[in-house]
């Protein structure tokens, strides 16, 4: 189900909605200091009380980010010392804001998240809406996505393949240094969102199209690949998999089909950079599994650990928000799910990691810590 009537959408409105984000500072580093934490991609939904406590004052910086990031709802009042009545009804018609009849307060349908400068609506993290399959959910940005949007390496190319695109942040990004970019989801809500992001940063030389991994650019070859897969090794299978975020039950399912497209889609100078996780198992060791997805061919290899979790970390991260959204025993039964299924799989623990792949003269792998 797509979300923006993006037809019907004036190039104007979106410069409005960006001036006024830009005037109020509505900005990471700002944001991070009005809500007292690190940074502002790792929010923690038991804490958004904490939060909306700090932001109490109603000054125009603090609704813009109860609104847009912190999931509340005001009074129309309140948010017209940002936006006019016709704005409002304008943040209305293309969808961004919505009337709680209940409540009769306005409410974000977005989240909104800034990256130096630039600006990316997803769905909403923490409270969806019901009408959206959880399936269907547009990721949001987390640390994976800015963890490989500053570890990309920017160089001027003619063209950039980013699979996975979600909100189209990778994509959007490496507008900036290539002649033209094709972001792939097999999301169509996604690719609506994506397409979205494109109009309010006024990128012109990027390409959303929906579809499977490589099935939608042919035989075309790339001079760089980008991808922040689906990569959480999951016990859920078919219809209940999360196209964000469920990879498999190793995690690897996608990233192994990446690995294998290269050969038929990185341009002999190219290269590929993805972020994921990459769990360490009883069977074959990260190299092996690299090696036989690229058919063993000429390529260097190396994997960047960023980070390393236990089992039970991967489970508890995943399955926690069900003892709030549902009750304990739901929770103890789906979290013991979880880690039974990482047993039966072998799973030792799971690398958080950056992954470089470049065309060589035989294969090579290099694990950096
Ligand atoms: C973790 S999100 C990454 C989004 C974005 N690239 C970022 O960095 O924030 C993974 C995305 O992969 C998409 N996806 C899952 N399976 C796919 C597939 N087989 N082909 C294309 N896209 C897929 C999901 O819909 C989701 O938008």
């Amino acid at each position: 189900m797509s979300h923006f009537p993006l037809s019907e959408i004036d190039p104007s409105w979106l410069a409005m909605l960006k001036s006024r984000l830009r005037d109020y500072d509505f900005q990471e580093e700002a944001m991070a200091s009005r809500l007292d934490i690190p940074n502002i991609y790792t929010l923690k939904l038991l804490d958004i009380p904490l939060y909306l406590h700090r932001l109490r004052e109603l000054s125009p910086e603090n609704i813009l980010i109860r609104l847009f990031f912190l999931e509340d709802e005001l009074e129309a009042k309140a948010i017209e010392q940002v936006f006019t009545p016709p704005e409002l009804e304008i943040l209305q018609k293309i969808n961004l804001l919505q009337i709680n009849e209940a409540t009769q307060r306005i409410k974000s349908q977005v989240k909104i998240y800034p990256y130096q400068g630039y600006y990316f609506a997803s769905d909403v993290q923490f409270f969806p809406e019901e009408k959206v399959k959880d399936a269907e959910l547009v990721y949001y940005i987390g640390s994976d996505s800015i963890d490989l949007a500053s570890s990309t390496v920017r160089r001027e190319v003619y063209s950039t393949l980013d699979l996975c695109t979600g909100t189209g942040i990778q994509a959007i990004l490496a507008a900036k240094h290539s002649q033209k970019v094709t972001g792939v989801d097999i999301n169509p809500r996604a690719v609506n969102f994506a397409r979205f992001n494109a109009l309010l940063n006024q990128v012109d030389n990027v390409s959303f199209v929906g579809g499977y991994l490589y099935e939608p650019v042919g035989d075309e070859r790339f001079d760089l690949i980008l991808a922040n897969p689906p990569f959480v090794p999951s016990p859920y299978e078919g219809e209940d998999e999360v196209f964000y975020r469920d990879g498999g039950k190793k995690g690897l399912d996608i990233l192994g089909e990446i690995a294998a497209g290269l050969p038929h889609h990185l341009k002999e100078e190219g290269y590929c950079q993805i972020i994921t996780l990459f769990a360490r198992t009883s069977d074959h060791s990260q190299e092996e599994f690299l090696k036989y997805w690229l058919n063993n061919g000429p390529y260097q290899t190396s994997l960047l650990l960023l980070d390393t979790y236990s089992i039970y970390q991967i489970a508890s991260s995943n399955t926690f928000t069900l003892a709030l959204e549902k009750d304990y025993h739901t929770y103890k039964k789906e979290i013991t799910r979880w880690i039974e299924s990482f047993v039966n799989q072998g799973i030792e623990a799971i690398d958080y990691t950056l992954i470089n792949v470049l065309p060589g003269h035989a294969f090579s792998f290099t694990r950096w810590k």
